[in-house]
């Protein structure tokens, strides 16, 4: 999938992106918000890298910084149903700014779905 979507710098433009928007939009403020004392550009950095693994390229993340462990990493923040739509929202709005085809788009979206969910199970 890494090839597909077009690689490391079409990974880096719709991090950038995403952040962009989450930090702009006020549809996205509590997700922003959940972030708060965090150096954005490095937040972007660490999902840069997880996303160039999680699609099948280069293991970054895990070079870096050892096995994701998204659930636990979560676990400090403030995040609920609303931040996890939210989430989506920005990442669905970074997708389209992208050269990534509509049906792998689709296919992400679903994917991060998934993710949301496991982060979000059980809180509110
Ligand atoms: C449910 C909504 C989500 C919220 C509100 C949220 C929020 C956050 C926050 C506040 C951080 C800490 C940033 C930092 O340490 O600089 C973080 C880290 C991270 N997030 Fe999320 N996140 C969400 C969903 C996701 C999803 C769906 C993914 C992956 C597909 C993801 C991947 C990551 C990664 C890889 C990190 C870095 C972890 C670390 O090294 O500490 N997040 N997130």
């Amino acid at each position: 999938m890494y090839q597909e979507l077009g690689g490391e710098e079409v990974i880096n433009k719709l991090v950038d992106d995403f952040y962009q928007i989450m930090s702009h939009d006020p549809k996205a403020r509590e997700c922003f918000e959940t972030h708060a004392g965090k150096d954005l550009k490095e937040s972007g950095e660490k999902l840069k890298a997880f996303l160039s693994g999680w699609t099948g390229g280069p293991q970054l993340y895990l070079e870096k910084y050892g096995h994701p462990r998204l659930r636990m990493r979560h676990f400090p923040f403030n995040i609920g149903k609303r931040e996890g739509e939210q989430w989506l929202y920005c990442m669905n709005e970074a997708l389209q700014l992208s050269t990534i085809s509509q049906s792998l788009q689709l296919h992400l979206m679903e994917a991060f779905k998934n993710v949301v969910q496991m982060l979000t199970e059980g809180r509110s």
